[in-house]
């Protein structure tokens, strides 16, 4: 850590501290939202709008924040979101990730457009778990995010390597038939920088991200590569490939989510992809609601965008969420102090919503019911 920074007490801290650490192509990346960032704003401000409605004289001396999501343990409900890139935040990328994640006992899920791979990031957990062997600690959550692409051999490929290197859940991203627009990313021309590559990828001749004069290469990429015929009808295609549950992410609407479950999902990540896609669309957290009413207990929900304190999640989990993701914060993490900077953002939400729960009154997450927020 940079010795004349202030130690960050928070992740927005974290968020003004990582801005020394990268590159302006790479900082533009992570931070960016599509078109005017109007959705990646309302993420965060559908978080203010909600108020807590505190419970007192509870006994709260003992608080509990474990719970199961699919029926993994997991010692606080949080995974870290799929996110492309992580190379280009700090040289361990997803591998730092992956272990801060194992040691802090929350869920990761490996982006398809990872910069380590499948089975690099499976197997670098290993040496963190022989030293938690000794604690009672939940075993890694780790779940693999996929894009399918146009090549569905190559697709399927994919697939099979996450289940064979003990991935949990193959987590479908259904909000980017094509990319989202940002126009940070088209001013800088996005592109890998040179050493840094698609590690699921590599196999493939031409499946880098391409330079486009005036473009990002990520859209390019998208465009030549990914599949934007998708339709429901895919999913059967997609459960033949392996016997891992299916997550969607990226739900926005209750009428979907029921097709969700009637096809075969097990768990829903309500998403607007961190306001990355279609600008505009509902915050995530007013989404959430629609969804836990349509889906009525058939499915685990679980949403993101926006999380950035312990209240957030706390706010999330009376709505109805069994779990969030978090996105950028752990970006910040990783570029300020690799390994150590994403277990430290984790460390925050955890303590934050501990206190949280404390001062609600709620000793166990069971007791976050519905009545605990309001969005007045
Ligand atoms: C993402 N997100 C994302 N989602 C996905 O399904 N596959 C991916 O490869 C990526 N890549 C990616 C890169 C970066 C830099 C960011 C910031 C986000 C979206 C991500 O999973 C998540 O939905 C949002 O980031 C959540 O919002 P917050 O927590 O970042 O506000
Ligand atoms: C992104 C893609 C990779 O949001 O999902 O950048």
């Amino acid at each position: 850590m940079n010795k004349n920074s202030t130690k960050p007490l928070n992740l927005f801290e974290y968020e003004k501290l990582a801005v020394e650490y990268l590159s302006q192509m790479a900082l533009d990346y992570y931070a960016s939202g599509a078109w005017d960032e109007v959705t990646l704003r309302d993420n965060r401000a559908a978080f203010e709008r909600y108020k807590l409605r505190p419970r007192m004289l509870v006994d709260v001396s003992k608080r509990n924040l474990t719970t199961h999501i699919l029926g993994q343990p997991i010692l606080m409900p949080l995974l870290i979101a799929p996110m492309a890139f992580q190379c280009l935040a700090c040289p361990e990328g997803e591998i730092a990730t992956a272990r801060a994640a194992r040691s802090s006992g929350v869920g990761m899920v490996l982006s398809t457009l990872s910069t380590k791979s499948i089975e690099e990031v499976a197997s670098s957990c290993d040496r963190v778990a022989a030293a938690l062997q000794h604690r009672s600690h939940a075993p890694a959550l780790q779940w693999f995010q996929l894009y399918i692409h146009k090549d569905r051999g190559l697709t399927r490929a994919l697939v099979e390597r996450a289940y064979t290197a003990g991935y949990k859940a193959l987590c479908l991203t259904v909000d980017a038939p094509v990319l989202g627009r940002r126009e940070r990313d088209r001013h800088n021309e996005f592109v890998l920088p040179p050493g840094l590559q698609l590690a699921n990828l590599v196999d493939i001749s031409g499946l880098n991200i391409p330079y486009q004069a005036g473009e990002s290469g990520l859209f390019t990429y998208f465009a030549q590569q990914l599949d934007p015929a998708v339709t429901w009808k895919d999913l059967e295609w997609l459960q033949s490939l392996s016997p891992l549950p299916l997550v969607l992410k990226g739900i926005l609407r209750g009428d979907d989510a029921v097709h969700a479950v009637e096809y075969g999902a097990k768990a829903i990540v309500v998403s607007n992809h961190g306001g990355r896609q279609l600008d505009g669309a509902i915050a995530s957290l007013d989404a959430l609601v629609e969804v836990v009413k349509a889906v009525d207990g058939r499915a685990e929900i679980l949403v993101d965008g926006g999380i950035r304190r312990g209240t957030d999640i706390l706010k999330a989990l009376a709505l109805g969420a069994k779990a969030v993701l978090v996105g950028r914060p752990i970006l910040w993490g990783l570029a300020v102090a690799g390994e150590a900077g994403v277990a430290h953002v984790i460390d925050f939400l955890r303590d934050e919503l501990d206190v949280a729960m404390a001062l609600s009154g709620c000793a166990s997450l069971e007791d976050v019911d519905s009545t605990v927020t309001s969005d007045q």
